[in-house]
């Protein structure tokens, strides 16, 4: 698919799903763009302001919101809920309507809660456009943008690639936006893991199989962090037992295909869903993909900006 150039607007990032494939492909683009330093940000004439309100943690996310935000031109309102009136019982409506009332022009939320944007987005008062750092286990758009970026960087396009996403899918927000994006644009969608973490709702985008008959097959194996916190504990659990069964071992990635990439949103539980050693192996792209993080976090906000402009 060839990537056309055009200025993309948005007032907000919920969903992959909200964008068009070309939305997603320029996107894209423009974040190659920043990458090569063909692109250029035009500095606002206006002053705007970006605040990154994070209720679960996060690294990457966080922290390269905040440097493409900083790369813009923006300034970037601190934001800790543990010293904020979050601990006096604010909720997230208030919170966020309060960034607005202050000036706020943009806020970047993580939330456990699925769907948080929608009351923020139904408000008549809340004015700043809202751009989803990840919701719950239901969507993380700007990781699925990078992700799609270090896959096309790769191979230039993706109908007909094999992809498989494999571990703890049904609590994985990058899992979810994958596979949405990925049939959508025409890949080969496969799915491994424990079969108690995968939920036959993702059949109409993919097929499950053992991850050893996957291997040998793939151009993209995307490995899924455990997420233990999302689970009811009641589970027995082996970091060795995982490894074995589900992991990217140094057997299994023997077998991959030269041309096969590894990837990982990353944080990567080394030793279980991936050995240590190929996290920064040749095939691996889990640097490349957190670096490519910041310039598509640059073309998400300038997206936004231009749907202000
Ligand atoms: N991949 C990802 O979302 O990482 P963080 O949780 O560190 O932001």
């Amino acid at each position: 698919m060839i990537i056309q150039s055009e200025q993309i607007s948005l007032k907000h990032l919920l969903t992959v799903e909200a964008l068009t494939d070309q939305e997603v492909l320029g996107l894209i683009r423009r974040a190659q763009a920043f990458k090569n330093g063909t692109a250029r940000f035009s500095p606002q004439k206006e002053q705007y302001f970006a605040a990154n309100l994070f209720f679960e943690n996060s690294t990457r996310t966080h922290k390269s919101f905040e440097v493409a935000e900083k790369k813009l031109g923006l300034d970037v309102i601190e934001f800790d809920a543990k010293t904020s009136s979050v601990q006096k019982g604010e909720t997230l409506y208030d919170t966020v309507l309060t960034m607005s009332a202050l000036g706020v022009d943009i806020c970047v939320i993580r939330h456990g809660a699925e769907n948080y944007y929608d009351e923020l987005i139904q408000s008549k008062t809340i004015q700043c456009s809202i751009v989803n750092g990840g919701d719950g286990s239901g969507q993380h758009p700007s990781q699925c943008l990078l992700d799609l970026m270090t896959i096309h960087h790769e191979f230039g396009h993706f109908a007909g690639l094999k992809v498989a996403i494999v571990g703890d899918i049904t609590h994985s927000r990058v899992a979810k936006s994958n596979m949405q994006m990925l049939k959508r644009l025409g890949a080969e969608v496969y799915f491994s893991g424990p079969p108690q973490w995968y939920d036959h709702s993702f059949d109409v985008y993919g097929t499950y199989l053992p991850i050893d008959e996957l291997v040998e097959k793939v151009d993209v194996m995307m490995l899924l962090r455990v997420q233990h916190e999302r689970h009811d504990g009641h589970e027995s659990f082996s970091k060795e037992g995982y490894h074995q069964a589900f992991g990217l071992t140094l057997k299994r990635a023997k077998r991959l295909p030269k041309q096969a990439i590894i990837m990982h949103p990353a944080p990567v539980n080394r030793d279980v869903e991936i050995a240590d050693s190929l996290v920064e192996s040749l095939q691996s792209r889990i640097t490349e993909q957190m670096r490519n993080g910041v310039f598509v976090r640059m073309a998400i906000l300038e997206a936004i900006l231009n749907g202000k402009a």
